[in-house]
């Protein structure tokens, strides 16, 4: 998955072309899920952008006063991002400090974690934030115009994407978390039809 990860960024900066997940913040300013997370944090706060691609996201809330890291599986996506703080692992396997951040965000980087994976994901993301930390992530629906199989779906490259229902990511979510928020999202696609998505903020349990 590293390698088809990596070609996939590679080939985006041979061509100079940005990639679908980088449209919402090329038409929109910013995801959807950051403006609604933006309203739960105080001033300063330090975040981490798991699966951040090149860096999109970090660079934003850097802007907006954030202390930034992120981690993602390809190392061509985190050597594109330039950004210091930003390393190559797996999203259910980082090797940051147990309750270091305030916040955690995934934008389009859940969908692509295998359903049995799903739960060493979840305790990752609770091991890494500090108590009442937030966890903000959006993920493809099985409404998505793209969900062919309703269940998952493989793109030209070969990835793996799953779709999933709001009834699901509560009662994954809910075991470890308070939902504070759910948002629907309709994503910018390179196709005719915008990908439909759900957003959700959440805050962990003490
Ligand atoms: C749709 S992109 C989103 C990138 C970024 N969040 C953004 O909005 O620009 C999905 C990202 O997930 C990363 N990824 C896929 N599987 C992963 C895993 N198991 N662990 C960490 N990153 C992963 C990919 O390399 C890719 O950068």
């Amino acid at each position: 998955m590293l390698r088809v990860w990596n070609n996939v960024y590679a080939d985006a900066k041979e061509n100079g072309t940005a990639l679908a997940w980088e449209l919402e913040n090329i038409e929109r300013g910013k995801p959807t899920i950051i403006k609604h997370l933006l309203r739960y944090l105080d001033v300063g706060r330090i975040g981490l952008e798991l699966a951040c691609g090149r860096g999109q996201n970090i660079k934003y809330l850097i802007n907006k006063g954030k202390e930034m890291y992120g981690s993602d599986i390809s190392s061509v996506a985190v050597a594109q991002s330039g950004l210091k703080n930003v390393i190559c692992a797996e999203s259910t396997d980082t090797p940051f400090e147990t309750g270091f951040f305030d916040f955690i965000i995934d934008i389009g980087g859940f969908h692509h974690i295998e359903r049995k994976n799903r739960s060493k994901y979840i305790t990752e993301v609770c091991r890494l934030l500090k108590t009442h930390g937030y966890f903000a992530f959006s993920c493809f629906d099985t409404l998505d115009p793209y969900n062919t199989a309703n269940k998952w779906a493989v793109s030209k490259y070969g990835l793996y994407v799953n779709f999933s229902t709001l009834a699901e990511l509560r009662t994954l979510f809910e075991k470890k978390f308070k939902i504070k928020e759910v948002i629907k999202i309709t994503w910018p696609s390179t196709k005719n039809r915008d990908h439909s998505a759900i957003g959700m903020i959440c805050q962990t349990k003490s």
